[in-house]
């Protein structure tokens, strides 16, 4: 089992029933949460950059689990983490789960000093790509070379990040066989249809679009 487990804007986790991921913990203050920061448990957590939506309750629930934070040196120590790992862009680490490398992100990152980042994970025998907070870039075809991926998940909501269109260009370049928008319908401002994200997108490649609603569950081992 690898559970993908959504739980709105850009915060989820993948359990492989060992250990549990948890990836831009944006809980308090997020209006489309339907589970509350004191309610999650996990042994790591993954920050793609400093933005409040994204670091989140990352403090409170590292300290309450005891959970490794992985980011950015910046991001790491502004969590205040008894345990920590700091990684940067192009560099790729194993941990008791699998290994993870961090892409680049184009994005503001919220912390001074700091970069947004994004994940390829590689866990349960998948590679799935959590791309945070970019807006489209063409070495993402690299990164569809390079990585066999399974699952990639990129944000549609425009204005801050990519917007629909980009982010099919995006799985096209990627070649992912399963792709989950998030980022999108937290606020006004970054409301999309998913499903026209999803018809461009397996109109123009073999990738299947997954629409995840805050709370949904989907079992990646089983796609
Ligand atoms: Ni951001
Ligand atoms: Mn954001």
């Amino acid at each position: 089992m690898l559970l993908f487990t959504y739980y709105g804007h850009a915060a989820f986790t993948l359990n492989d029933t060992k250990n549990k991921l948890l990836f831009d913990p944006f809980f308090t203050g997020n209006p489309a949460a339907t589970t509350t920061a004191e309610q999650i448990d996990c042994n790591y957590i993954l920050i793609s950059h400093g933005h409040g939506d994204h670091i989140g309750d990352a403090e409170s629930i590292a300290r309450r689990n005891h959970a490794a934070v992985i980011g950015v040196p910046e991001v790491v120590a502004a969590c205040h983490a008894e345990n920590g790992f700091g990684m940067n862009v192009g560099g790729q680490a194993a941990y008791p789960f699998g290994s993870v490398y961090l892409t680049q992100a184009i994005h503001s990152s919220g912390i001074p000093g700091a970069i947004a980042c994004g994940f390829i994970v590689n866990m349960a025998g998948k590679n799935i790509y959590f791309a945070g907070d970019t807006a489209f870039y063409s070495d993402m075809a690299l990164l569809g070379e390079q990585f066999d991926l399974d699952v990639a998940i990129l944000p549609i909501g425009d204005n801050y990040t990519m917007g629909p269109q980009d982010a099919a260009k995006a799985a096209k370049m990627l070649k992912a066989k399963h792709v989950i928008p998030v980022h999108y319908d937290t606020w006004p401002v970054i409301a999309q249809d998913p499903e026209v994200f999803k018809d461009m997108v397996e109109a123009q490649c073999d990738s299947q679009v997954h629409i995840m609603k805050p709370g949904d569950a989907l079992d990646i081992d089983k796609l």
